[in-house]
């Protein structure tokens, strides 16, 4: 059911913790399953110099959230900007049907914590205008 790369990021997550001054900080949480994450994010000169999650969640969001600091990380807010659930799930080399939405969490919680960091420091980030991490989201 499980790719090695799934099962490899659960009992293996990168980027685990948190980060005391973090510039950005996002929540998300799937009101279905109950599962939360939580990321952290350091930013300088537009690019994510780290990046830590929390989440308390299924494997398969341990997995995502562990892949999505993995993709972000040292890259830009433009980048990062870019990350769908979809790039997540293909870089795990896939998620079961059912677990597609904890990716989306992964998406989500990254782009609630670049929405937090553009708030701290009122600038505007492209493509996050509409974003609301309490809609549900259909990818
Ligand atoms: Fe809800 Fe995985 S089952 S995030």
């Amino acid at each position: 059911m499980y790719t090695e790369k799934v099962m490899e990021h659960f009992r293996n997550p990168r980027n685990v913790g948190e980060i005391e001054d973090a510039d950005g900080v996002g929540e998300v949480g799937n009101a279905k399953c109950g599962d939360i994450m939580k990321i952290y994010l350091k930013i300088e000169n537009g690019i994510i110099k780290d990046v830590k999650f929390k989440t308390f969640g299924c494997g398969s969001a341990i997995a995502s959230s562990s892949m999505a600091t993995e993709l972000i990380k040292g890259k830009s807010i433009e980048e990062a900007m870019e990350l769908t659930n979809k790039a997540v799930a293909e870089a795990l080399d896939g998620l079961p049907a059912v677990k597609m939405h904890c990716s989306v969490l992964a998406e989500q919680a990254v782009k609630s914590a670049l929405l937090d960091y553009s708030k701290k420091n009122n600038i505007v980030i492209e493509g996050l205008e509409d974003f609301n991490p309490d809609e549900d989201h259909h990818h």
